[in-house]
């Protein structure tokens, strides 16, 4: 459709500012448009990492109780006791905020140098798919050897050291949570940490959500389930925005100040041969503030395999294989394919 040219390398930012309302591609068809959401019947669960490794017994089986929980029927929680200093968190709140108020000029420099490394806005690569109000800072930062630094920003000047700070310390994060997950499988505590070896890939996405005139009408977002291993998001401290569909409802995760949202993604979905549930969620805007997120997609070399788990399946005792054994790069491409249509590609992988 030749609007979309109008649009196409124009960073929504800039539609924000002009206070225009949601150009055409924008527009969310009407059954995915945002909703009024739903109070959770309980509240999105929080765990503190740090009790999921305690001496004290009692406290450890209770929290490693509700992490299981929590992975099971949301898909997702808030961590605390995670070890981040909240002047970190406010730093890499700061320099998000900064990079993304830069003038246009200068964010194009860091605009799509590698593959879909960079500072983008959403593509248009189908026909009739609706654009997301949401301009994005995608790096990779781990493993640390394979960082492109031409795309990592010098601007603000801070940006590559707290990014590179924020990044050991989710590295220590990713690791306390895989073992937890294992441990709540019955699996060998280094079971998922031996298969990322020392490749954790990780990518980070930094989400910036301007103001929009017309947030019933588009999403930040769209619906979608993340096709990591497990994601590492640092909400906006002040401004609202994620839901998560839990029983078939858009519930809104309003997080503790300071806390991570950690969620399952669809590899260990598979993995865990469907226990832990990798959950559908989207990010709505709202037209008073502007908000700003960022996210930690842990995933793998792409020729690893993901499977269930051998542990995790006894036919003669009702568990059977739910998910088929693939390639990491295999499922990654149906996932990126299926996206841009907004479809899962979950059931894909299904036996
Ligand atoms: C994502 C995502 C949520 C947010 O980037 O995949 O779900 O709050 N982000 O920005
Ligand atoms: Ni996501």
């Amino acid at each position: 459709m030749a609007s979309y040219g109008v649009v196409e390398n124009m960073f929504v930012q800039e539609l924000a500012r002009n206070g225009q309302d949601p150009p055409l591609p924008y527009i969310a068809r009407e059954d995915d448009r945002p909703t009024n959401v739903s109070s959770p019947a309980s509240p999105i669960p929080a765990v503190d990492l740090e009790l999921l490794f305690s001496s004290d017994g009692d406290s450890q089986t209770s929290e490693m109780y509700k992490l299981r929980s929590a992975l099971h029927s949301w898909g997702l929680f808030q961590a605390i006791g995670h070890g981040i200093p909240s002047s970190l968190i406010d730093d890499v709140g700061k320099i998000a905020r900064e990079f993304f108020h830069l003038p246009t000029e200068e964010k194009r420099k860091y605009s799509k140098a590698v593959w879909r490394e960079g500072n983008e806005t959403d593509e248009i690569a189908i026909e009739g798919q609706v654009i997301e109000w949401c301009d994005h800072l995608y790096l990779q930062v781990l493993p640390e050897d394979e960082r492109d630094l031409s795309c990592w920003p010098e601007n603000p000047s801070s940006l590559r050291e707290i990014l590179n700070e924020y990044t050991k310390k989710i590295k220590v994060v990713i690791e306390v949570t895989l073992k937890a997950m294992a441990k709540l499988l019955d699996l060998e505590e280094d079971y998922f940490i031996k298969q990322i070896g020392d490749k954790a890939t990780t990518f980070a996405r930094f989400n910036y959500y301007p103001r929009c005139s017309r947030p019933d009408l588009v999403l930040g977002i769209k619906s979608h389930s993340d096709g990591s291993r497990i994601t590492i998001l640092l909400p906006d401290q002040m401004v609202d925005g994620l839901e998560v569909l839990k029983d078939g409802q858009w519930v809104n995760v309003h997080a503790i100040p300071y806390a991570l949202i950690i969620n399952v993604g669809d590899q260990m979905e598979i993995m865990s041969n469907g226990i832990f549930k990798s959950p559908v969620h989207r990010v709505v805007t709202n037209s008073e503030k502007e908000r700003i997120s960022l996210v930690m997609f842990l995933v793998v070399d792409g020729e690893k395999e993901i499977g269930p788990a051998d542990g995790l399946i006894d036919e003669d005792k009702g568990q059977p294989r739910l998910y088929k054994k693939l390639k990491v790069k295999e499922y990654l491409e149906v996932f990126y394919r299926n996206s841009l249509q907004g479809k899962r590609s979950i059931d894909w992988a299904k036996v």
